[in-house]
């Protein structure tokens, strides 16, 4: 997030997504970043220390950047922050701050110090070591949305379902996927049950990002269903989809 003459202690934050249950990463999430200077002021102008970055296809982020200096609120002072703001493909953002332990303005701050609820910041005081002059910390997160199993399990780096909206859907869902090499690609819908409701696509394709377009059957009950990529016949990706 910095060019080399940036004022300040050296920070490095990384992280892997996963879903709710940490059984899936999520790929493709993006993270909208902006903090202050080393002196607590927002670039309001140039709009420097602000950068969206995006989880890689194994789901890890990682950015480099300066450990933000502290504002008066009032008449104290905010903790060190980064504000953040995560958005995974096909599921409402949401926006939140890191902070950083040890900070002794945490304490008497009205959003950093709650431990509790909703809002509880625990998890979002992110301990920081000192690598050679470099601040390292790192902050996963969980978000509910859909993700992939482990690149040992799933072939990921064979194809990938990029977004499927509108979630829930009605009448017509998109569904936008990337193949990563030749190969017989399929888009199919199942049920719970297990049972194939949709082959929306089956084609022999080359490395690209694709879009399909289904229209589901009127009569087709509303609930979940799973949205599968199949590459040369092997599931590699699926995402929920939610027919209302
Ligand atoms: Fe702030």
């Amino acid at each position: 997030m910095i060019s080399s003459d940036e004022v300040g202690t050296r920070l490095r934050v990384s992280g892997i997504i996963k879903n709710l249950d940490c059984t899936e990463i999520i790929p493709e999430t993006i993270l909208d970043l902006w903090h202050t200077n080393d002196a607590g002021e927002y670039d309001n102008v140039g709009y420097n220390l602000r950068r969206k970055i995006k989880s890689n296809i194994a789901g890890f982020y990682n950015f480099e950047t300066i450990l933000p200096g502290k504002y008066l609120n009032g008449s104290t002072y905010r903790p060190s922050h980064i504000h953040i703001k995560v958005t995974t493909p096909g599921f409402p953002p949401f926006t939140t701050q890191l902070y950083f332990e040890g900070d002794t303005s945490i304490a008497n701050d009205a959003a950093a110090s709650i431990t509790t609820g909703d809002y509880d910041a625990t998890h979002r005081i992110v301990s920081l070591v000192n690598n050679d002059g470099i601040l390292e910390g790192t902050w996963d997160v969980v978000i509910d949305g859909d993700g992939i199993l482990g690149t040992d399990d799933l072939h990921i780096t064979n194809g990938i379902i990029y977004d499927v909206s509108p979630n829930p859907f009605t009448d017509k869902i998109t569904i936008n996927y990337g193949v990563f090499k030749s190969a017989r690609t399929s888009i199919e819908i199942y049920n719970v049950q297990g049972q194939l409701v949709a082959n929306i696509e089956n084609k022999q394709l080359v490395a690209n990002k694709y879009t399909a377009v289904w229209n589901p059957q009127k009569e087709m009950a509303s609930g979940l269903y799973f949205c599968v990529l199949k590459i040369n016949d092997l599931q590699v990706y699926y995402s929920k989809i939610l027919k209302k």
